[in-house]
C-alpha cells in the first residue's frame, strides 16, 4: 500500500468543471473509481488520505468518495480521515473500507465478518429511489454486485437507514438522506457490478448535483485556451518519441499555438520496424517544417559498441538522447517552453505535489533543469484511456493511439549483450513478425505487450544436409494492466507455430525460437 506521510498541497485542476474527489486509502480499485466518475462525464481527482479536509472546501468539491482499502478500520496504523468531512455539507459516498470508516466515525458498529465475502453477491434493496434510482431489478433475485471485504457493518450509525443487505452483509448499503451521506459495502466501480455506473450517476448527478461537462471535446477546447494563455507569443519545443503521450501532447499544443511549436524526433535507430517512418510521415504531414527528424542512428550505435550491461546501455542512450535534443533545441534559438507528456497516473505516483513532475523517462530526464525551460504539461489531468480518446479526437492514426508500451531504450535492451547493426536488424525483423502475427490474432487487444528478444545464445541446427549454428530468438507476450505485474499470455499453438516458422524461414541467422512462459514477478517483462 502507498503511504503518503507528508500532507500535500491542493492540486490545481482544470477550471470550469464540477469536481469530485476520491480520497484514496490504498485500494487496488481507487484509480478505477476515479475513471468511472469521469466516464460519467464528471471531473474527478484522486487524493491521498493525508490531504487535509479543508482542501476539499478550498477546491470547491461537489462530492467526496472514500475509497476502499486493504486495512481493517481497527488495525494499528489503519489509514483514517478526519470526521469533519461528514460535516462539510458535501455529499459523501463511502465504498467498502470508506463505508466502514464512515460507520466507525459516526457511531455505528463495524466488526470482522465470520468469513470473508469475496465475489458475486445479490443485494436485497429496500428502496429503489435516490442512490438506487432506476436500477433494473427483480424483487426475488435482487441486484447483482461484487463484494470483497473482511470486516462488515453490523449496524449503521444513528440517523442512518439500511438501504440494502446481502447474505453476508446485514448492511450492504446505507444512507442518511438529509445529510447526503451514503455507504456501500460492495464495489460499484468493477464490471462485476453490472449497474455500478448507474449508481455512480445517481450519486454524482442527482445527489451531488454535478454537471456532466467532462468530455474530451471540452477538454481539448479548454486546453487550447489555457496553452495559448501560458505561451503568449513564445516559442515551444517538444520531443517526440513515437509514443502516445508525447504524440498527443505535441498535437494538442500544435492545435493551440501552431507554428510556434517545433517538434524534434531523435531517430536513435532503436525503434521497431517502420516506426520511425510512421512518426515522420504522421508528424511531417501535420507540422511541416516544424517537424525535425534528427538522424542519430550512427551516433547511438557507436556509443553502444561493445556495451553488454543493460543499465549501462540505458544510461548511454539516455545521455546521448539529451545531448542530441539539446543540440537541436539550441539551433532553434530563443525557445522558452518545453512540452512534456506527463499523465495523471504520474502525478498520482509523485504524491500530488503542486509543482510539475518530470518523468524519469530517459528522453526527457534532466532537460528542463539544464536548459531552463518552462514546462507545458497538457495531459497531466488525464488517464491513459483519456489520452487515447483525445488522440483519436485530434485525428491521430490508430498505430499511434494504440501503440503498446515500448521502453525508451528501445530495441537496444531486446538485443541481449552488445548491440551492433547486424543484431539490431535480426531483432527488428523477428519483432516485426511477432507483432504482425499476434496483432492479427489478438483482435480484442487482450495481450498487453508482445515482442521478440534476440538472445545471446547460439544453438546447433540443421538445414538440408548442413549443420547450422544460429541465434536463438525468444518470443514474449504478456497480459498486464500496468506493467507492475504480468502473466504470460496463453497464445494459441497455431499462432506460436506461425511465428516460429516465419522467423526461422525469413531470417537466415536464426535457427531456434523459444516462448517465454515466465510471469512477473519473479521475472520482469523485458529481458534486460
Ligand atoms: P519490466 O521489464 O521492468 O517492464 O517488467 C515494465 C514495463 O516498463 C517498460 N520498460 C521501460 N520503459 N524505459 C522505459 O521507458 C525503460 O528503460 C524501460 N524498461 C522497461 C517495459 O517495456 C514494460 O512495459
Amino acid at each position: 500500500m502507498k503511504t503518503m506521510l507528508e500532507p500535500v498541497a491542493v492540486p490545481a485542476g482544470p477550471n470550469g468543471h464540477d469536481t469530485v474527489v476520491v480520497i484514496d486509502f490504498g485500494a487496488q480499485y481507487s484509480q478505477l473509481i476515479a475513471r468511472r466518475v469521469r466516464e460519467c462525464k464528471v471531473y474527478c481527482e484522486l487524493w491521498p488520505y493525508t490531504t487535509p479536509v479543508e482542501a476539499l472546501k478550498r477546491r470547491g468539491a461537489k462530492g467526496v468518495i472514500l475509497s476502499g482499502g486493504p486495512a481493517s478500520v481497527y488495525s494499528d496504523g489503519a489509514p483514517s480521515y478526519p470526521a469533519e468531512v461528514f460535516e462539510l455539507g458535501i455529499p459523501v459516498l463511502g465504498i467498502c473500507y470508506g463505508m466502514q470508516l464512515m460507520t466507525k466515525a459516526l457511531g455505528g458498529d463495524v466488526r470482522p465478518a465470520e468469513k470473508r465475502e469475496f465475489g458475486k453477491a445479490l443485494l436485497k434493496v429496500k428502496s429503489f429511489d435516490d442512490l438506487f434510482k432506476g436500477l433494473e431489478h427483480t424483487r426475488e433475485e435482487g441486484l447483482a454486485c461484487w463484494m470483497s471485504h473482511g470486516d462488515r457493518v453490523e449496524s449503521p450509525p444513528p440517523g442512518f437507514e439500511t438501504l440494502a443487505s446481502s447474505e453476508n452483509s446485514p448492511v450492504a448499503a446505507m444512507r442518511s438522506k438529509d445529510r447526503r451521506l451514503y455507504g456501500v459495502q460492495f464495489h460499484p466501480e468493477v464490471v462485476h457490478t453490472p449497474q455500478g455506473m448507474d449508481i455512480f450517476r445517481n450519486f454524482l448527478l442527482d445527489i451531488c448535483g454535478c454537471r456532466p461537462t467532462w468530455t474530451m471535446e471540452s477538454f481539448i477546447e479548454a486546453s487550447v485556451r489555457r496553452i495559448r494563455e501560458q505561451v503568449g507569443t513564445g516559442r515551444v519545443v517538444c520531443g517526440l518519441s513515437g509514443g502516445v503521450d508525447s504524440s498527443v501532447a505535441a498535437t494538442l499544443v500544435h492545435r493551440a499555438v501552431g507554428d510556434q511549436l517545433t517538434t524534434i524526433f531523435v531517430d536513435h535507430g532503436l525503434l521497431r520496424k517502420g516506426e520511425a517512418e510512421q512518426v515522420s510521415r504522421t508528424f511531417g504531414e501535420r507540422f511541416g517544417e516544424r517537424f525535425v527528424r534528427v538522424d542519430a542512428r550512427e551516433r547511438f550505435l557507436s556509443r553502444l559498441k561493445g556495451v553488454a550491461d543493460p543499465e549501462k546501455k540505458r544510461k548511454i542512450i539516455g545521455e546521448e538522447f539529451i545531448r542530441v535534443f539539446e543540440e537541436e533545441a539550441r539551433k532553434l534559438g530563443d525557445v522558452r517552453f518545453l512540452v512534456q507528456g506527463t499523465v495523471y497516473p504520474d502525478v498520482i505516483e509523485s504524491g500530488f505535489g503542486a509543482s510539475a513532475t518530470i518523468k524519469s523517462h530517459h528522453n526527457v530526464g534532466g532537460l528542463p533543469e539544464r536548459m531552463k525551460f518552462e514546462l507545458i504539461e497538457p495531459l497531466r489531468y488525464l488517464f491513459k484511456d483519456e489520452v487515447r480518446a483525445v488522440g483519436k479526437e485530434l485525428g491521430l492514426p490508430d498505430e499511434i493511439v494504440w501503440r503498446q508500451p515500448f521502453p525508451g531504450p528501445g530495441l537496444a535492451i531486446r538485443v541481449i549483450g552488445p548491440v551492433d547493426a547486424e543484431r539490431l536488424e535480426i531483432e527488428r525483423e523477428a519483432d516485426a513478425i511477432v507483432v504482425e502475427e499476434i496483432s492479427k490474432a489478438d483482435t480484442e487487444r487482450a495481450v498487453w505487450q508482445y515482442f521478440a528478444v534476440l538472445t545471446d545464445t547460439r544453438s546447433v541446427g540443421v538445414m538440408g544436409d548442413e549443420r547450422t549454428y544460429g541465434f536463438v530468438v525468444a518470443v514474449r507476450a504478456v497480459a498486464s494492466t500496468d506493467g507492475m505485474t504480468a502473466d504470460w499470455s496463453r497464445l494459441p499453438y497455431d499462432v506460436l507455430q506461425r511465428i516460429a516458422s516465419r522467423i526461422m524461414n525469413e531470417i537466415p541467422q536464426v535457427n531456434r525460437v523459444v516462448y517465454d512462459i515466465s510471469s512477473k514477478p519473479p521475472s520482469t517483462i523485458e529481458w534486460e
